[in-house]
């Protein structure tokens, strides 16, 4: 019988818990999913590249048919690139819907077999956005439940070297005495 794979494009800068959501999803009804990484020449993200693949390979490891990758250029290449057959996107509020049907309807200009499908994510994730865990991390709020802890500590760091000081002791391990 004929594998589907599937893409889910995105920034993930940083991943949420809304990303993770759909990822599970994802992995139940695709049989490959691969979560690609834009390389964005025009923005300036918080998290490097590198940073955001080992945050989403830690999130992911308990998935078998998932793996993560980067690509740049056009999201239709990069899927005839990995053979995929569908682009996954999730739709939280009818506010995403229009900037996602245009590119649903401008990948399937340029790539007429690749298939757009939208998922959505659990209820309680509905109104979260990198950019808003970006900007709520950034002012000092609590982003505890919307950013795996691994994501929230990564934040931390970022936004407060002291912090990574601090876990880099907490790590080392104490000389006896
Ligand atoms: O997480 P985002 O930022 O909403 O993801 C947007 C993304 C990466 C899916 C979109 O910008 C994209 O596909 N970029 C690749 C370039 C491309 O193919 N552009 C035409 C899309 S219609």
């Amino acid at each position: 019988m004929r594998k589907v794979i599937a893409i889910y494009p995105g920034s993930f800068d940083p991943p949420t818990n809304g990303h993770l959501d759909l990822i599970e999803r994802g992995s139940k009804i695709f049989d490959r999913l691969i979560v690609a990484i834009l390389r964005n020449l025009d923005k300036a993200p918080l998290f490097a590249l590198s940073e955001r693949a080992l945050m989403l390979e830690a999130m992911t490891e308990d998935f078998s048919n998932v793996r993560v990758d980067i690509f740049d250029g056009l999201t239709v290449d990069y899927a005839a690139k990995v053979k995929a057959g569908a682009v996954l996107r999730g739709i939280r509020a009818i506010s995403d819907y229009e900037y996602e049907l245009q590119m649903a309807l401008m990948n399937r200009r340029l790539q007429p077999n690749l298939e757009t499908v939208f998922m959505m994510p659990a209820e309680q994730y509905s109104y979260l956005s990198s950019r808003l865990v970006r900007e709520v991390a950034q002012l000092g709020g609590s982003i505890k439940g919307l950013v795996p802890d691994l994501v929230e500590r990564r934040l931390r760091e970022k936004l407060d070297p002291a912090v990574k000081l601090q876990h880099a002791r907490d790590l080392k391990p104490r000389k006896r005495g």
